[in-house]
């Protein structure tokens, strides 16, 4: 890696700026991104491998101020705004940090703004992967857990059913949700490990139904 010792100190400084943060956007969450980079640029060979794997350290560096702010500050702008300032401090050149910070400020599809380069379209893919599959679905459990909701129900009271509620379940994030992420992923690869991971849910939900009802 050109930038080596860049990454390793911007690996510190991300790591302490999300200790605090939830389960599902904690630190294991951005090192599961930048592994899911890593299988997507094996097929996007015109990416830029730096350039998104030092997008992927730093695209939720600011979720805990967005927390704070209970959502008023929308963590890829403020992320993208803070990965420029902790890449300056770096020293790395200009151009390739407007390049990360375009991947983090695009990262989270928001008022139709989605990454127009491949390096933000593979950081855009595996920041969904993460949601999808066996982690996915750990994840939707332990939201679930932190809202007081229901191990399972049904669709209808799922569908039914306000967010943050008994009612919020992980089948619920999955059926209002996830099984839509495979659909708005924007690299071929993205979209096929999407699918293949929400299979497996599916696969899971069913089980579950049948144990359950
Ligand atoms: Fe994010
Ligand atoms: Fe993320």
């Amino acid at each position: 890696m050109k930038f080596k010792t860049a990454f390793e100190s911007l690996s510190q400084k991300v790591r302490r700026l999300l200790l605090d943060s939830g389960a599902g956007h904690d630190y294991d969450h951005t090192l599961r991104v930048m592994k899911n980079c890593e299988k997507l640029l094996e097929e996007v060979p015109g990416a830029d491998r730096e350039i998104v794997i030092f997008a992927a350290l730093l695209h939720d560096c600011a979720r805990p101020e967005e927390h704070e702010s209970k959502g008023k500050i929308c963590h890829a702008v403020r992320g993208a705004e803070l990965a420029g300032e902790l890449l300056k401090n770096e020293g790395v050149p200009e151009e390739f940090a407007a390049a990360v910070v375009d991947a983090v400020r695009c990262h989270r599809y928001r008022d139709g703004i989605l990454p127009q380069t491949p390096e933000g379209q593979v950081l855009f893919d595996a920041d969904k992967l993460d949601s999808l599959g066996a982690v996915g679905l750990g994840r939707a459990f332990l939201f679930a857990g932190s809202c007081g909701a229901r191990v399972h129900n049904t669709s209808e009271e799922a569908l039914a059913g306000e967010a943050y509620s008994k009612e919020d379940t992980a089948y619920r994030e999955y059926l209002v949700k996830l099984r839509h992420l495979p659909g708005t992923m924007l690299t071929l690869a993205g979209r096929r490990m999407g699918e293949e991971r929400l299979k497996f849910m599916k696969l899971f939900f069913d089980r579950l139904d049948e144990e359950v009802f």
